[in-house]
């Protein structure tokens, strides 16, 4: 308790964005999540601000996004499916798991729930998981806060801290591809976003015009 107003006691809402004070936020998701996750969250939303002061990013919104970018993550399967169909989301999702549901159905609860209208918060909560070829400044932090909070200790994710210091867009190309290639590795279902999220930032013009590779 003591932690979060130290760590980011400086930021106050301004009610613009949700109809929510950032303690009510925390308390909302307290409540919606194991105590495990809700570290996580806070985890995320500190570095996120970290990357939003060295990146110039306003850092309302970027709170917002990382306290709320996993608020769908323990809602019951049959929940998630009914708001995928009854919310008109991408139904190609169904033939997916909880780990691709939440970002969007978390972004669709915020707004229905909370008044969540601003549209760089929504998306990135909404792509926080894979990503997307469009991903504004407040998308592209929380996508990267998610994969190299402190406590993340996969291979690799010191190099993403390393490049997480320097510029967002190599941070980016590096976990798309470091996400796609471990689905690839244990043979798991792609969503088809994840590729294109790769394709968009990972990809260098020299392979993408390389067609001396004979298939
Ligand atoms: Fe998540
Ligand atoms: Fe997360």
């Amino acid at each position: 308790m003591k932690k979060k107003n130290k760590v980011n006691g400086t930021i106050k809402y301004t009610g613009k964005y949700i109809q929510l004070s950032r303690d009510e936020l925390m308390d909302t998701m307290d409540q919606s999540m194991s105590s495990r996750r809700f570290k996580h969250v806070q985890r995320v939303e500190k570095t996120a601000l970290e990357l939003a002061e060295r990146y110039g990013v306003e850092k309302e919104k970027v709170s917002i996004a990382a306290l709320a970018h996993d608020y769908a993550k323990e809602r019951p399967d049959e929940e998630m499916r009914d708001l995928i169909i009854s919310e008109n989301l991408d139904l190609d999702m169904l033939q997916f798991g909880t780990n691709i549901w939440h970002g969007p159905i978390g972004a669709v609860l915020m707004r229905n729930e909370f008044g969540l209208e601003e549209e760089d918060i929504f998306e990135a909560i909404a792509y926080h998981t894979i990503g997307s070829p469009e991903m504004k400044e407040v998308a592209q932090i929380i996508y990267v806060a998610d994969f190299i909070e402190p406590k993340r200790a996969f291979k690799g994710v010191d190099l993403a801290r390393e490049l997480a210091d320097k510029d967002l867009r190599q941070t980016i190309a590096y976990i798309s591809s470091h996400t796609l290639s471990h689905l690839l590795r244990r043979k798991n279902k792609i969503y088809p976003r994840a590729i294109e999220t790769y394709n968009a930032w990972a990809v260098s013009h020299k392979e993408e015009h390389n067609d001396s590779f004979v298939y």
